[in-house]
């Protein structure tokens, strides 16, 4: 028998204003052919005041609990991903614990941008199977409009706001059930390629994101094949042996060029970059439960996860369902 962190439960939670390319247009000098040529995103969701990035992920937290059959006293660990709390401080996960009415348990914040849900799983993993806890919440959620320049059309129509959670329970296994391999890595050199410009210790405000695209595009591609490369070979498997790469949602151009650079057919990647556009850490876990919700994604397949992000950042896990 193997302790092993095993997926127990997915959910998502979208905020209410869904908005399109021709809406954005509106308001933004960009148009509906640009932005899907170029990107494949069709919409994004953004958040209305009321929604946080701690509301939507305790809400994505819920519907994980229910289809995990656990209550909020279950948990023994709350880890959020994202690189837009609700407040400087305190994390956005006691917040989400407040939410739920979860009791005393362990509860923090990971900061790793788009990667943050890699790195949070990762995080969940070891103390999962070094007893930390029994049951993990993992989220991912973002509430990336808040950090958009909405007067720079290269940046602001690449996002969206969102959530994703996962629960992972400490289980002893007999089987290959459970995450087999996380990967992580990051490069800060990079750190001026995809930033904010401006935060508590520096400017004393929130700032916005600044990119500079092309340069992302390129080390995105790379460094995704690479590190994917690196996870199935920490388990012995082949390309032909997964069942689903859920990647990171930021472009579908990179997810194309990096499926093909593995020879991974593009019917076995999950994609919802063209309903969501890029949410960040929560891009991850929303794509995933969709697949879960949907019926693609079942017990028994081998699924990958892969991500990358400021700093740079990146990140990938290898999963039995
Ligand atoms: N609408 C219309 N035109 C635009 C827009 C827009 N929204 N944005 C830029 N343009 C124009 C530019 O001004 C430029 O015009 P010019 O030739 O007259 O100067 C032209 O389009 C081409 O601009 P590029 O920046 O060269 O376009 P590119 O083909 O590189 O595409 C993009 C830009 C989509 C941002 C691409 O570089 C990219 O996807 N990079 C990856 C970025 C990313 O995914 N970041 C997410 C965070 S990191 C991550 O999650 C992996």
């Amino acid at each position: 028998m193997t302790l092993r962190a095993i997926l127990a439960g997915t959910g998502s939670a979208l905020p209410r204003t869904r908005v399109s390319n021709a809406e954005l247009a509106e308001r933004v000098d960009t148009s509906d052919e640009w932005i899907v040529e170029r990107t494949g995103i069709r919409f994004r969701h953004i958040a209305e005041p009321d929604e946080t990035t701690a509301t939507l992920g305790a809400a994505a937290a819920k519907e994980a609990l229910a289809a995990a059959g656990l209550q909020p006293s279950d948990i023994g660990l709350i880890i959020v991903a994202t690189a837009t709390p609700d407040n400087t401080f305190p994390a956005s996960a006691t917040k989400v614990q407040a939410i739920l009415g979860a009791p005393d348990c362990i509860a923090f914040d990971v900061a790793a941008v788009c990667s943050g849900f890699l790195y949070a799983v990762s995080v969940a993993d070891s103390m999962l199977r070094t007893g930390a806890a029994k049951h993990a919440l993992v989220i991912g959620s973002e509430t990336f409009s808040r950090i958009l320049d909405w007067e720079d059309r290269t940046t602001c129509v690449l996002f969206g706001d969102g959530a994703g959670a996962i629960v992972l329970s400490a289980e002893d296994v007999a089987d290959d059930r459970g995450i087999l391999a996380t990967r992580l890595h990051a490069e800060g050199k990079y750190c001026d390629m995809l930033y904010v410009d401006g935060g508590p210790s520096t400017t004393g405000t929130v700032g916005h994101v600044r990119m500079q695209g092309r340069e992302v595009f390129r080390h995105a591609v790379t460094n995704l094949a690479s590190v994917l490369g690196e996870v199935m070979a920490d388990v012995g498997l082949a390309a032909e042996d997964i069942d689903w790469v859920v990647p990171h949602q930021a472009n579908k151009r990179i997810i194309d060029a990096t499926a093909k650079k593995l020879g991974l057919p593009a019917d076995r990647v999950v994609l919802t970059v063209d309903q969501h556009a890029n949410t960040s850490a929560a891009s991850v876990p929303l794509a995933l439960d969709l697949a879960v919700r949907d019926g693609r994604i079942k017990r028994g397949d081998l699924v990958v996860l892969e991500a990358m992000g400021g700093g740079f950042t990146w990140g990938a896990a290898v999963l039995r369902i």
